[in-house]
């Protein structure tokens, strides 16, 4: 398996590589937040509204949990222009490479996203126009919600793709870039990411004391809801721990490096001690269960800074080598193409101007079989000269309609398409040459 080695754009960054490099890790970091809030609130809520066919206080929570999926939604699309953006500019021919190799899925992303974010409205504004058909209401809920979930891995098998090139050669479209080694361990692990953080963030957004006010329920008590989502929260970790492992096994070992397995594994160990609290507030009396919250947060937060570091350290890794192919490609090139350049400078240069029209008319039309000295195709100007001195017309009359003379070579094709004028001024620069 050969990768192939693209050419770049020989332009040099915006900024500091090493700035782009942390930018990017940040802005995609705020990006991905929001994109698990809207894909976890959209998951959430249509399950809350499942199990509100049986309890209606469920029914209330998926309401509200819907109120916050439009907004998520709107954020996660936002922040995701920069991340995109640096992307492009630091991984220019690797990214566009995958982005052209599953083409046809990558543009549907927008339709896709559009219907997404349509259904999402009908979901949440015309909410109490379903009352009656929930079925329906369900079904639009369930189609959202899986657009919400497929669009990601198609982002994922992009991302995967541009940092394997290669396998380049054998992609055949989407599919099969999907089906390549670790793209769906990493789909399930972001999927476990995106429902960990937002149980914890309903866990906080349901514990507010608006929240306790306005939504007025009749039997469910606010601790079971907390309890709810921890446990979904807790078991989301556990899953996040295991697709994690799987994702390692299945990496391809050109991107490992020490400071990319410190990190992960600082980044493991960081998440640990909000397992612990988890576990403690699910299984302690009810009353107690929303202690540690901030403490939980803070290691999910060290947690996720360096696995967004860690991933970023292994794209950088995986992608040195085609990275300095490149760049050696591109520098070839424009060095090739300076010295072109260059030398097209010298060969103008060198090439004589034509100072006068009959000059100029000369090189266009005689010059390739009339040399000055040497007899070529034709004979040479010092013979013609000598024949016609003092005689411009016998060249204009010869050129119109050539005789033929020298039986040993070719003979002379006429010219009708040169006027009188033309002729003239050739036949004197011959002479005077
Ligand atoms: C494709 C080649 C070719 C081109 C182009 C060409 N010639 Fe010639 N020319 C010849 C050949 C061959 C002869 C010799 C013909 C012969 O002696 O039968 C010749 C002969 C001549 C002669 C000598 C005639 C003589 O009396 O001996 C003149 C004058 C001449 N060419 C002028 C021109 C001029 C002016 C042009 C441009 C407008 C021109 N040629 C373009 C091939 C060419």
């Amino acid at each position: 398996m050969t990768a192939p080695i693209p050419r770049d754009i020989p332009l040099p960054l915006p900024a500091p590589e090493g700035f782009l490099e942390i930018l990017l890790v940040v802005a995609f970091l705020v990006h991905i937040i929001f994109v698990h809030l809207m894909l976890g609130g959209s998951l959430f809520s249509l399950v809350c509204q499942i199990q509100g066919l049986k309890t209606p206080d469920y029914e209330k929570l998926a309401y509200r949990i819907m109120q916050t999926v439009t907004v998520n939604k709107s954020l996660a699309v936002v922040m995701g222009v920069a991340p995109l953006l640096i992307i492009n500019t630091l991984y220019a021919p690797q990214f566009y490479a995958s982005s052209a190799l599953i083409g046809d899925m990558w543009m549907a992303v927008i339709p896709m996203v559009t219907l997404a974010f349509l259904l999402a409205y009908v979901h949440k504004f015309w909410w109490h126009q379903f009352t009656g058909i929930p079925e329906l209401h369900i079904g639009i809920a369930a189609l959202e919600t899986l657009l919400f979930l497929f669009i990601p891995l198609i982002f994922m098998t992009n991302v995967n793709l541009m940092l394997f090139p290669e396998y380049w050669e054998e992609v055949k479209g989407f599919v099969s870039a999907m089906l390549l080694p670790n793209v769906l361990q990493r789909y399930l692990h972001f999927l476990s990411a995106s429902i960990l953080f937002t149980a914890l963030f309903l866990v906080w957004w349901t514990g507010r004391k608006p929240f306790q006010e306005e939504v007025q329920f009749s039997e469910l008590r606010m601790v079971t809801v907390r309890r709810f989502f921890y446990a979904f929260a807790f078991g989301a970790s556990i899953f996040q721990i295991l697709t994690g492992l799987l994702v390692m096994a299945s990496l391809p070992t050109q991107g490992m490096g020490w400071s990319f397995i410190l990190i992960l594994t600082l980044g493991g160990a960081a998440a640990l001690p909000a397992l612990w609290w988890m576990w403690h507030n699910l299984t302690r009396a009810e009353n107690l269960i929303d202690d540690h919250f901030n403490k939980i947060i803070i290691s999910f937060a060290c947690a996720a800074i360096l696995m967004g570091i860690a991933r970023h350290e292994y794209r950088k890794n995986a992608l040195a080598d085609h990275q300095s192919a490149i760049a050696e490609k591109t520098a070839n090139y424009s060095a090739a193409v300076k010295e072109a350049g260059e030398q097209a400078k010298l060969a103008e240069l060198t090439v004589p101007k034509a100072s006068t029209p009959g000059e100029a008319a000369f090189n266009q039309n005689c010059s390739a079989c009339h040399h000055a000295t040497l007899a070529t195709v034709g004979p040479a100007l010092q013979e013609i000269k000598a024949i016609y001195a003092g005689n411009p017309a016998g060249i204009v009359n010869w050129t119109k309609a050539p005789g033929r003379k020298r039986l040993e070579g070719m003979s002379m094709p006429g010219f009708p398409q040169l006027s009188d004028d033309e002729l003239e001024a050739i036949s004197q620069y011959i002479l005077n040459h």
